[in-house]
């Protein structure tokens, strides 16, 4: 068969041998660079400025939304046909794409949300230079020739299209035949048309209908199509987002420096720091922010894409308008190019004017993160392999006999029958269900490992039913794409194709997948999609999809469909009655409404857990909220000191599980000797108690998009300082972390935001001022973690063996008062934790306040009974004993005791008692 060429053999020697554990980093070598890319070299190559492409003034159409017209090329006549439409919140879009066109582009609807709402638009004058146009207070400048697009936020210029003129649109054309034609070999008549190289591609002709790269030729069978354009952020010396790279949180000037950030979906064995490489996500949304203003731009785009960003002050074009307008020349501009393979021009701004009313406007085009079910906030215990039942139970047992709390076990690869997916080792896992039903008598739940590569094996039932139903992605020969992975040759599903995605969610089916329960959830790898045998280690761009579309076209988004499908099976198999949860390693806009991402196969390394931070943040302010990295670093071998100070990273961050490849050391977390494993199991059971505000941070999040991680900007959004910060974070509004990321350190550098706030150490109740660096003890033991003043955290105080446990346990609030010692606020979210009831109005929204010496909880939404009740208060910050405490609740009055720590101007209110759910007032 074509596709058995020499090197596969050599991969599966590889993969027999695990010669890639051996291997010490990534070989960048494998992996493209821009250089190496046709489209990327030749948009790279544009000079600014000399845009060709003008608007054809006379054709334009007004409605009430939108308006839409012809853009021209001047160099070769194509005309583009240009659309914009108003959206609701503060948004706006445009798409161009060819007007006439002898291929269709694809468009990546499947990462919007169903409805986008659409808003009026006034046309404010039209003349033969421009059309200004206005929407909310925002205003739109279309200029004509060059074609370039000045967005307005008020009166200050945010945005500018098309302003240094790298727009450039690769229409699709005739093939031409490059090559002479072997004598005998006839021409057929597309080539016969051969139409002349343009001047401007000249250069470039030897890639723009076959590109080669390691040997392998892509086919590039309907020639050049990329698109790109630039985007000018004015007035901003920030950007960030992109993701997924392992690089800091303030995206970098690359221009000029680097390759260009690039977004195509890619397994990277052993992935660099520090640098635009790929690696398994790819989500085309970048924020900028300065301390007046923060906007967002989607490039919505699932081919593979580039994006340079260029740090400068506003020159050329665009600073005649700002010029006119703020009468300066000094205004910073961030610059950036976006540049795809395929596909549209697909642009989305959201004008903020906030930070969190930016994560609002791109959750209202992209969706949000469904509540997650409680018991996957809690601690995860990963580790390829859990060998056998006997293990599971053993280390499932180990965490009760140490202590320490865990929500949930996971199963890799090897759990399945020769790697075949929804299958069971009969040996190792002959009885599966006995197995999760010892885990359920705890709450405790496991997850299994589903990969998008399936063992062409004709007894698997997957893999038959795959075939005979023509399921599979085929290659340029339409054949069944083979490729090699985990199982050896592969077959990949096409899900794009919502009869495969159909068929792949009733597979998750209890009846379906045999030896599954309600208790057991999934894990989607590999899905980038991943191919050993391949260069780049993923699909051929030539391979094709259900309705003709190239793999090109989708790739970004393979495994979004992916856990799309996933995500419905989950749904289905429970009639709807229980939260799915999913992990996806590889991710695109709109993923997270599938579930949780991790940022894949990390290293036990120091850098690498400082890298974790930035890495969840531009995770996080791009939609996907819960994420997360494998603690302890998944390739080598962490020392107990990385260990601890990774678990105490991962416990302040939204997905935590502990994950390590098959040839590191085990590494439980009561492997640990002495201080370490006390400070480690310290660190996971902190998690516990503080489930309450990340279940009520999540709730938030599916209403807002607010991520519950957040950078200290979206909460400061003025202060400048933040701005470049890659080692602290905010979790809601109430808590700052600063994880220890450095090894032997024992004193860290803390910034406490906000000149008239106060921060409270969550263990000491240290008072730290705002509006300054400190330097605080951070000795093994410690995590440092501050309590905003002005908050109220509502916790759970006992550690019992899982989250589910603790469903009806009594609540502590912590207050912390804010500057001047008088007030606090914070909301607490309760429902039945598992299941769509809050939907329909089952849940509790409650605002506890503290104004004036009286404590109150007010029921701000929702109906729901529960039986927990509230055990404790504590109130940090309080400048002296009150002489009495009394609560008022329904018709009665209880005086209650209390204790003061003069010292630490800490008050305990023991045993109010009350019931949660309730409404009630405490007067001190
Ligand atoms: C790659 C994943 O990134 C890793 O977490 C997993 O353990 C291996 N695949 C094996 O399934």
């Amino acid at each position: 068969m074509a596709t058995y060429k020499w090197y596969i053999w050599i991969i599966q020697l590889f993969i027999i041998l695990n010669i890639q554990a051996l291997v010490n980093c990534v070989d960048r070598g494998n992996f493209k660079t821009c250089d190496q890319s046709g489209f990327c070299k030749r948009h790279r190559s544009i000079t600014p400025g000399h845009s060709p492409y003008y608007l054809e003034m006379s054709s334009f159409k007004i409605y009430e939304t939108s308006l839409e017209g012809i853009i021209v090329n001047s160099q070769n006549g194509i005309q583009l046909k240009f659309d914009l439409i108003v959206l609701k919140d503060n948004s706006m879009r445009f798409k161009i794409k060819e007007l006439n066109t002898i291929r269709h582009r694809f468009e990546a609807r499947e990462a919007l949300v169903d409805r986008i709402e659409e808003s009026k638009l006034e046309v404010i004058s039209q003349d033969s230079e421009k059309i200004i146009l206005t929407f909310g207070s925002n205003k739109v400048i279309l200029n004509g020739s060059p074609f370039r697009i000045d967005i307005f936020s008020g009166d200050q210029l945010v945005i500018s299209a098309n302003a240094r003129g790298l727009m450039k649109f690769e229409h699709y054309r005739p093939k031409s035949n490059p090559k002479p034609t072997e004598e005998g070999e006839e021409q057929n008549e597309i080539q016969q048309q051969q139409p002349p190289v343009p001047p401007e591609e000249e250069q470039f002709k030897d890639t723009l209908w076959e590109e080669t790269f390691k040997g392998h030729t892509d086919s590039k069978p309907y020639g050049p199509s990329s698109v790109g354009m630039d985007f000018s952020f004015v007035g901003f010396k920030h950007v960030y987002g992109i993701p997924e790279h392992a690089d800091v949180f303030p995206l970098r000037t690359t221009k000029g420096t680097s390759d260009p950030y690039r977004l195509y979906n890619l397994d990277v064995f052993e992935y660099d720091l520090n640098n635009p490489m790929a690696i398994y996500g790819s989500i085309p949304f970048m924020v900028a922010h300065s301390e007046t203003q923060t906007v967002g731009l989607l490039w919505l785009n699932a081919a593979e894409t580039w994006v340079d960003v260029e740090a400068s002050s506003n020159q050329g074009v665009v600073s005649s308008i700002v010029d006119f307008v703020k009468g300066n020349t000094q205004i910073p501009q961030q610059d950036s190019h976006w540049i795809s393979e395929s596909g549209i021009i697909d642009v989305f701004f959201l004008l903020g004017p906030g930070p969190k009313d930016v994560m609002f406007q791109y959750a209202k085009l992209t969706g949000v993160t469904p509540l997650p079910p409680l018991f996957s906030l809690g601690y995860h215990q990963c580790r390829w392999n859990y060998r056998d039942q006997d293990d599971v139970r053993n280390v499932d047992a180990g965490f009760d006999e140490n202590d320490i709390p865990y929500d949930v076990l996971w199963l890799d690869l090897d759990h399945t029958h020769d790697r075949k997916y929804f299958t069971w080792d009969p040996y190792k896992f002959p009885d599966p269900i006995a197995m999760q039903t010892n885990l359920t008598a705890k709450g405790r739940k496991m997850v299994t490992l589903v990969d998008p590569h399936i063992k062409r094996d004709n007894n698997y039932y997957i893999h038959k039913e795959a075939t005979d139903r023509g399921f599979y992605v085929k290659n340029k020969e339409n054949q069944d794409y083979e490729g090699w992975c985990w199982p050896g040759a592969s077959g990949y599903l096409d899900f794009l194709s919502p009869e495969v995605r159909d068929w792949w969610s009733s597979k998750y089916a209890l009846d379906q997948y045999q030896g599954s329960t309600l208790s057991l959830y999934t894990w989607n790898d590999m899905n980038e999609p991943s191919v050993f045998s391949e260069p780049e280690v993923t699909m051929p761009k030539d391979c094709k999809h259900v309705g003709g579309w190239e793999h090109r076209d989708i790739h970004n988004m393979y495994g979004f469909l992916m856990v799309m499908a996933t995500y419905k099976g989950h749904l289905m198999r429970s009639g709807g009655a229980q939260r799915p949860f999913i992990l996806s390693r590889s991710v695109f806009a709109g993923s997270q409404r599938y579930g949780a991402v991790w940022t894949g196969d990390n290293i036990a390394d120091w850098n690498h857990l400082q890298i974790s931070v930035p890495m969840i943040l531009s995770l996080s302010i791009a939609g996907m909220s819960f994420s997360g990295a494998d603690v302890g670093g998944f390739f080598r071998n962490p020392t107990p000191e990385l260990m601890l100070r990774w678990y105490q990273a991962g416990a302040y961050q939204p997905f935590f599980r502990a994950h390590s490849h098959h040839e590191t050391k085990r590494r439980e977390p009561w492997l640990f000797e002495g201080e370490y494993r006390t400070a480690i199991r310290d660190a996971i059971r902190a998690r516990y108690p503080l489930l309450p505000l990340w279940y009520t941070l999540f709730y938030e999040n599916e209403r807002t998009g607010v991520p519950p991680m957040r950078p200290v900007w979206m909460e400061f959004p003025t202060e400048t300082i933040t701005f470049d910060m890659n080692d602290e974070y905010i979790i809601g509004s109430c808590l700052l972390v600063r994880p220890v990321l450095e090894e032997s350190v024992v004193n860290v550098n803390v910034y406490f935001p906000g000149t008239n706030e106060v921060w409270y150490d969550i263990i000491t109740h240290e008072k730290y001022d705002g509006g300054q660096s400190v330097s605080v003890s951070a000795p093994l033991s410690k995590i440092p973690v501050y309590q905003r003043g002005g908050t109220i955290i509502p916790k759970k105080g006992r550690i019992r063996r899982s989250s589910s446990l603790t469903y009806n346990d009594p609540y502590t609030l912590v207050i912390a008062l804010d500057k001047s010692g008088t007030h606090a606020n914070g909301t607490l979210y309760i429902d039945d934790f598992n299941s769509f009831k809050y939907r329909e109005g089952n849940f509790l929204l409650l605002k506890f306040s503290f104004e004036k010496n009286i404590i109150s909880s007010k029921i701000l939404e929702g109906k729901f009974k529960t039986s927990a009740w509230l055990e404790k208060i504590i109130i940090v910050g309080l400048e002296k004993a009150p002489k009495s405490i009394i609560l008022f609740n329904k018709n009665s009055k209880t005086e209650l005791i209390s204790k003061y720590d003069e010292n630490q101007h800490l008050l305990t209110i023991r045993k109010p008692g009350v019931n949660i759910g309730e409404e009630w007032k405490i007067t001190l």
